[in-house]
């Protein structure tokens, strides 16, 4: 099979910072921090990562994030993200953290976001990866913590473009958390949440109605209600779908299953991205090849996952515009490679 889904020119919306943190990097962290593991290696973590549901993943997810203590924990992290991420042919990362996991230990708001962004910033000089950041208000929690959260986060300046809604999302609908998206919006942030992974159809239409949302990550659920498909497509709402994800999570029960190429075929906004890589099994371009093999889609539907990719994210138009022309360029190159 050829590397053309690998190497095309893409954004990745949808991944949690923390969900990148591999077993031999948590292993380093947790000996220079002091701490034990319940792992006796690397390969053992990696081992348990087989999961029920979302619960299941979540529990050894927030587990996981208890080596991350300091500001250079959190650029280790994300500068490792960002090197595998170029290997993937990533030009563009929206990348979500989840500060109150951190916060609630005693590690400073300022020492994650510092690190991220520190980050962040080398690798669009070394990589040429440009990105923005999303800070995920945890479901499980109440809208008040949200809301501290949300003011430790402003008093950093403008450091993120967006706030996102994550976590479990079995019984913690989007309506609870209304009020801090209005603040949110008032202080000029973009608004995206996790809906239709688990939940039903119901909290999607909340993440877009009482939210705002300008994508929905996951939305697979929306097959249920033909009423809001219709909605999604007519007005272009992005889904960031996370193939891999939705097998070891069970919501579905293999690739093969997946309703991605049909919402794509219905003429949805579908996006491809890994999650949580390090947990889920592939990082993104590993997703475009899973879902390329198990769907069956041919070279142009590969090609309109990556347009998508840029449409969906909160680029400039200009910016979007380039990204577009070097999805084409190198479409181009690979069409007169295969031809000549
Ligand atoms: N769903 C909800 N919350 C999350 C996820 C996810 O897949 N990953 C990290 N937090
Ligand atoms: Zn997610």
């Amino acid at each position: 099979m050829s590397d053309f889904a690998r190497r095309i020119p893409k954004a990745e919306l949808h991944v949690h910072i923390e969900g990148t943190l591999e077993p031999e990097l948590m292993f380093e962290l947790a000996q220079r921090n002091g701490l034990t593991l319940p792992y006796l290696s690397a390969q053992a973590a990696r081992e348990a990562h087989t999961f029920q549901n979302l619960q299941a993943f979540l529990d050894l997810y927030y587990a996981g994030c208890s080596v991350l203590r300091t500001e250079g924990d959190f650029f280790e992290l994300t500068r490792a993200y960002l090197a595998r991420a170029a290997g993937q042919g990533v030009r563009h990362a929206e990348v979500f953290f989840d500060p109150q996991t951190h916060t609630v230990r005693g590690v400073p708001m300022e020492a994650v976001v510092h690190g991220i962004q520190r980050a962040l910033q080398e690798g669009e000089a070394r990589f040429g990866i440009s990105s923005r950041l999303i800070l995920c208000f945890l479901r499980h929690l109440p809208e008040q913590a949200a809301d501290q959260t949300l003011d430790q986060a402003l008093a950093l300046g403008n450091a993120i473009t967006a706030v996102g809604l994550d976590s479990s999302e079995a019984g913690n609908p989007p309506s609870r958390f209304q009020r801090v998206f209005e603040r949110a919006a008032d202080a000029g942030l973009l608004a995206v949440a996790h809906a239709g992974e688990e939940g039903p159809p119901e909290y999607i239409w909340e993440a877009l109605d009482l939210l705002h949302a300008r994508r929905i990550d996951h939305g697979v659920r929306c097959a249920r209600d033909e009423r809001l498909m219709e909605r999604l497509a007519d007005e272009q709402v992005p889904l960031t779908i996370c193939p891999l994800s939705n097998v070891k999570l069970r919501v579905f029960a293999s690739l093969e299953q997946h309703n991605l190429r049909w919402l794509l075929e219905r003429g949805l906004l579908v996006t491809v991205n890994s999650d949580d890589p390090a947990y889920f099994g592939g990082y993104v371009a590993d997703n475009f090849e899973a879902v390329e093999e198990a769907l069956g889609l041919d070279q142009d539907q590969v090609v309109t996952l990556a347009k998508n990719s840029f449409l969906a994210s909160f680029l400039t138009p200009d910016e979007k515009a380039r990204q577009l022309q070097e999805v084409d360029r190198f479409n181009a190159q690979a069409s007169s490679k295969t031809t000549s």
